[in-house]
């Protein structure tokens, strides 16, 4: 099978703030294309990321809640489940943190709207970018980033913004597609490059949208070349944890003191 080179793996954030999966676009027109992507989606998207996944993606994201549930201070804290989409890890968060403040944050509108009706009052919800967030400087214990910083219109902007709301030693969890190990992959390419499109279009009706979510994972940088944007964006002591052969990874990693 022969790689498309706009496909190829960057090595760095920056570079994919410039894409709309394999095409070049301006930032402007990829914050639109993801804002009103993940509208569209949003009353099928828990759905379609249990088929996508086989319902993995429910186990790394219980790893993921673990981890933010050990970071100090969180008990009586507050949590930001940033690009939180429809809520399950806010939900969670919830059940583990029954003291802690909750709060979900994601750019769309339809997502947050999603989040909301499932919320039923538990936590908080608001509309905003994580480019800029409207949080104070050290206000946050931890940041729960799961399967959002692929999409953001600025990648290392966002992470800077994280470590800007952190309170010093205060922990961020992200959970994000990586590089599977190379027995695996040609597995996952098919699998990621066929279906996922065709399932996409069978239960969303929206073959495009699942394509770009394909094109995007197999832009966005590896675990190793993660740790090392973490730690340009102001954190330290990061860890990953690999999932499925390097399908997922989980960076928890502290804002410095
Ligand atoms: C793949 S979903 C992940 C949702 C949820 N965290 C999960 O793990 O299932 C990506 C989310 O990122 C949000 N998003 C994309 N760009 C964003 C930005 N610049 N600021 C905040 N949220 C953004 C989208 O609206 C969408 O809800």
């Amino acid at each position: 099978m022969s790689e498309d080179p706009a496909l190829k793996r960057l090595d760095s954030l920056a570079p994919l703030g410039g894409t709309i999966g394999a095409a070049r676009a301006e930032r402007a027109e990829r914050k639109a294309f993801v804002r009103d992507l993940f509208d569209r989606v949003a009353p099928r998207y828990d759905l379609m990321n249990d088929l996508m996944s086989f319902g993995l993606h429910r186990l790394w994201k219980r790893a993921a809640v673990l981890a933010a549930a050990s970071a100090p201070g969180v008990e009586e804290g507050t949590v930001i489940d940033l690009a939180g989409g429809t809520g399950d890890l806010a939900l969670a968060l919830r059940h583990r943190l029954p003291h802690a403040r909750i709060i979900l944050a994601d750019a769309s509108p339809g997502m947050v709207s999603v989040a909301k009706e499932r919320a039923k009052g538990g936590f908080e919800c608001i509309v905003a970018e994580a480019e800029d967030l409207p949080f104070g400087s050290g206000s946050a214990e931890a940041v729960m980033l799961s399967f959002g910083l692929r999409n953001m219109t600025d990648p290392p902007q966002a992470l800077r913004e994280v470590a800007r709301i952190l309170k010093p030693d205060g922990h961020l969890i992200l959970l994000e597609f990586s590089k599977p190990s190379a027995w695996f992959a040609p597995f996952y390419d098919l699998f990621s490059r066929f279906a996922i499109p065709a399932l996409g279009a069978a239960v969303s009706g929206n073959r495009g949208a699942y394509r770009y979510l394909v094109e995007s994972i197999r832009l966005f940088p590896d675990a190793d070349s993660i740790t090392r944007e973490l730690q340009a964006a102001g954190f330290a002591d990061v860890t990953v944890r690999r999932f499925m052969f390097g399908v997922a990874a989980l960076h928890v990693a502290e804002a410095r003191a």
